[in-house]
């Protein structure tokens, strides 16, 4: 199935090339799950975790998971409205409710442009409809409840989640910021320096790991002492179906 959210850095095109790669397993971990396309692309493991570091998005898998009628019953009052997104973005998610919280986090992704979360803005176009569809978020979202049912959801920064759920049959899909791009997802979660350290936590794991990252001869430097292989893949760049080719680099200990 696909995520239920387009989200900046989405893997949703790249997971085909992953998922045929993806060693046997016990438990697998998504460190930076954003949307976790590839959590809802591969087949369902024994054990699940999508870990990220954005309480807002953690508190809208949370809301899906736990209380997805209040979480519907309130968004069906919404319309696609540029006051409506003015009026959420001004909002600080730190007086809201979890469920308040949560509506406003994929009201702003669904309505905004190109997905992004640090500064949105509202997105129209004349040529396709608005992607925030009330006639089917009741649907869409009762699949995805059913499918986190049974999946462990956490809001720890990488260093914390790797090293807790690292066990020899346990497989880590590690997907972080791009390199030159670190502040992409809010500032101060994720520095220049964390590809180091990340890099030094992944090599003393005794599970296994894939990752996925941009071509840079910084980061084949860097984690030179893995397997690395480049893959071709595309992404939107803005504008309906406009499609950039990239090559990414995926890397892993086995
Ligand atoms: C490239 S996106 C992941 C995209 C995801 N694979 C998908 O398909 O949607 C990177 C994610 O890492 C999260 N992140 C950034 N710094 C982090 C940290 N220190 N620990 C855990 N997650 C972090 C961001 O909030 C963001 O959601």
């Amino acid at each position: 199935m696909n995520s239920f959210i387009a989200y900046m850095g989405g893997k949703s095109l790249l997971t085909k090339k992953i998922i045929p790669k993806i060693p046997a397993h016990k438990c697998y971990c998504e460190v930076f799950a954003g949307a976790a396309w590839m959590l809802f692309k591969k087949e369902e493991s024994e054990v699940e975790i999508i870990n990220d570091i954005n309480t807002d998005l953690v508190t809208l898998y949370r809301v899906i998971k736990l209380h997805l009628v209040e979480f519907i019953r309130y968004i069906n009052w919404i319309l696609v409205a540029r006051d409506e997104f003015d009026r959420f973005k001004k909002e600080n998610p730190e007086t809201l409710t979890d469920i308040q919280k949560a509506v406003r986090f994929y009201f702003l992704l669904k309505s905004g442009y190109a997905a992004r979360i640090d500064n949105p803005s509202f997105s129209v176009a004349v040529s396709s409809k608005p992607r925030f569809n009330l006639l089917r978020i009741e649907e869409e979202l009762s699949a995805v409840y059913l499918r986190l049912a049974r999946v462990y959801i956490e809001n720890k920064p990488y260093e914390t989640i790797i090293p807790r759920f690292d066990r020899p049959d346990t497989f880590f899909y590690i997907d972080p910021p791009y390199y030159d791009c670190e502040d992409y997802y809010g500032k101060g979660i994720f520095s220049r320096t964390d590809f180091t350290t990340l890099r030094d936590i992944l090599s003393k794991i005794n599970g296994k790991f894939i990752m996925s990252i941009n071509d840079t001869k910084e980061i084949r430097a860097l984690y030179k002492g893995f397997k690395i292989e480049t893959v071709k893949t595309s992404y939107s760049a803005g504008g309906a179906n406009k499609k950039k080719q990239v090559e990414e680099l995926l890397i892993s200990n086995y």
